[in-house]
């Protein structure tokens, strides 16, 4: 199977919806923020605290090199992965990028009383979600090869027309070849 990579922004479920799938389709599930707190030895909001947005960019690059070269993954992404072009020319190497859409005000919800997300940690929260989100929108929509949006539906609902979008692509690819 080639990977499915979950794209998206913070807190738009990502990682839930991974857990999911990965469970349904009995595949490997990864995270790329868990192998860079590993290989840091530290929480994120530690890391970007003692050594700044661009070492964490350095390993969250490091986690995509090492993802990218396995298969059967369900891999879950930091919400700033698309920021470098050399990460999404990775993961789309073997696998189909899927962009989870979420509108401001459910991101807002899903991270009400969250302090382990440092870019979020700012005085007006929902201003600072709508500003990165109008920068981070056209670099998810340019690296996804299939967009979903979450907005209006639950975990299991954006699970399984996940599942259902990536089986319709991959037939799609296999019937072009
Ligand atoms: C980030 C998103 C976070 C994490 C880090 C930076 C971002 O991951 O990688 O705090 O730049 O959007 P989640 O999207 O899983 O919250």
């Amino acid at each position: 199977m080639d990977n499915i990579i979950l794209i998206g922004f913070m807190g738009c479920g990502k990682t839930s919806a991974g857990r999911r799938i990965a469970k349904k389709l009995g595949a490997a599930l990864v995270d790329t923020d868990q192998m860079v707190v590993k290989q840091a030895g530290m929480e994120i909001t530690e890391i970007f605290a003692k050594h700044g947005e661009a070492y964490f960019r350095v390993l969250e690059h490091q986690a995509v090199l090492e993802v990218a070269s396995g298969r059967n993954q369900v891999v879950s992404t930091g919400g700033g992965v698309v920021k470098s072009a050399a990460n999404v020319a990775a993961l789309k190497q073997n696998g189909t990028i899927v962009y989870i859409k979420c509108s401001p005000v459910k991101i807002y919800n899903n991270t009400r009383g969250d302090t382990a997300r440092p870019l979020l940690n700012t005085g007006n929260r929902l201003k600072t979600i709508r500003k990165l989100m109008s920068e981070r929108s056209p670099l998810y929509e340019a690296a996804a090869d299939i967009t979903v949006d979450a907005s209006k539906m639950n975990v299991a609902q954006l699970a399984n027309i996940i599942i259902k979008l990536c089986r319709e692509a991959k037939n799609e690819k296999a019937a072009n070849h």
